[in-house]
């Protein structure tokens, strides 16, 4: 805000005293409105911004402190300050008191009107610029949070195929490598191809998230058959759940559902449910994948009866890098109980449905288990470009 464009109210009922404001501020540049009294004055302060008020403490209808009182409860960032004459001070150091942002003596003065108005207005300014630097801080804050989790959970992530690597990689350069047999070459092989792309994926995780967020286009869509697209990711999920005793079923539609997507961030989005059902559900446990058709949208629903997340943290999940349990029960693989992550799976999945102007619900109990719900559009209506 600046001096120009700040607007001061006048309350008094001696025409004298709100012309020597009036002109006294207007030759500064402030808007100047003026009032004869209280009711006049509130009137005055619904219709217009006003930022700081000049009021008398002796007035009819309504002394000063009751205007004080009223402003502060109905306009709390307009700043008052009383007029008041020297046998009322004590009132006025009371104003003060009941948050009167200062008070001068009658008969005022012009310099010393604009002097406590500049002053005032200097700390509303200061004030607003506060709420600000404040504002800017929390984001700060926050992104140091981001990028601290962020180191927590890739040096954890990253941790266990590097170490794999270095240490059957060091197998291969040993002489003691030519006395293995066969199979044990084959194993360290497997080991070594295996930890690559499990380095693989980690980074092309973070590269889909990026660029996505970044573009947001939708390239390739096209109408896709849900019934076999769940279906086929149902199936490639079952070696998995079967190794965990976990039982996966499949709930199809009656008749053929038809969304219009891009396939392949189609497939992410089930894939991640799915894995992540797998992931939070302890072994022997039951995963249940259901299509339906719910208004003008396709339905996917994953619920699972695993550890549940907490009604606080349900907001959190989607946010990238966030993880309900600690980082400190990492482990790579995405296949165990509680495995590994980067808590970046359901940020990619929000922003893929927010492209498809589809969306996604949460409802989850801790302990007894979780139910995402997706919705794609039958027919795109809005795609982002
Ligand atoms: N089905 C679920 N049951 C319980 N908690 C879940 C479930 N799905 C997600 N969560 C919680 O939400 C968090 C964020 O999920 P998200 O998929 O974004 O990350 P992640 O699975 O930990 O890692 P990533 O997906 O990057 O491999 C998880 O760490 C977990 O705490
Ligand atoms: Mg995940």
């Amino acid at each position: 805000m600046n001096e120009n464009s700040a607007t001061v109210l006048v309350v008094d009922d001696e025409e004298v005293i709100r012309n020597i404001c009036s002109r006294s501020l207007s030759s500064r540049g402030y808007n100047v409105l003026l009032a004869e009294n209280g009711a006049q004055g509130l009137e005055k302060l619904r219709e217009s911004q006003v930022d700081i008020v000049f009021t008398d403490y002796k007035m009819p209808i309504m002394n000063g402190i009751e205007l004080l009182e009223r402003v502060r409860f109905d306009f709390p960032h307009v700043e008052v300050i009383m007029m008041t004459a020297f046998a009322t001070i004590e009132s006025a150091i009371q104003a003060m008191k009941n948050g009167a942002y200062d008070f001068i003596l009658k008969p005022v003065k012009p310099d010393q009107i604009r002097l406590v108005t500049d002053k005032c207005l200097e700390k509303i300014n200061l004030g607003e610029e506060n709420k600000v630097l404040k504002a800017a801080n929390l984001k700060l804050l926050e992104l140091q949070e981001m990028k601290n989790k962020f180191i927590a959970i890739t040096s954890h992530e990253f941790r266990t195929p590097v170490s794999h690597l270095k240490g059957y990689v060091e197998i291969l350069n040993d002489e003691y490598y030519d006395e293995l047999s066969e199979d044990d070459k084959k194993q360290c092989m497997r080991v070594i191809v295996n930890s690559i792309s499990d380095l693989e994926s980690l980074i092309s995780n973070m590269h889909d998230l990026i660029n996505l967020k970044k573009t947001r286009t939708l390239r390739n869509i096209s109408e896709i058959v849900l019934n076999d697209l769940v279906l086929h990711c149902v199936d490639a999920q079952e070696i998995i759940a079967k190794k965990r005793k976990l039982q996966l079923t499949f709930v199809n539609a009656k008749s053929e559902i038809v969304v219009a997507a891009d396939q392949v961030q189609l497939e992410a989005v089930v894939d991640e449910l799915i894995r992540n059902a797998i992931k939070f559900t302890p072994d022997g446990g039951e995963i249940k994948i259901t299509i339906m058709i719910e208004g003008d949208y396709g339905v996917i629903t994953v619920q699972d009866c695993g550890i549940g997340i907490k009604d606080s943290e349900q907001g959190k999940i989607f946010e990238k890098f966030y993880e309900v349990q600690s980082t400190d029960h990492h482990r790579t693989s995405r296949e165990e109980f509680l495995g590994g992550g980067m808590g970046l799976g359901l940020s990619y999945v929000q922003t893929i449905l927010e492209a498809h102007g589809g969306g996604i619900k949460v409802s989850s109990q801790k302990g007894v288990g979780s139910e995402f719900k997706v919705f794609f559009p039958l027919q795109i209506k809005n795609p982002e470009v």
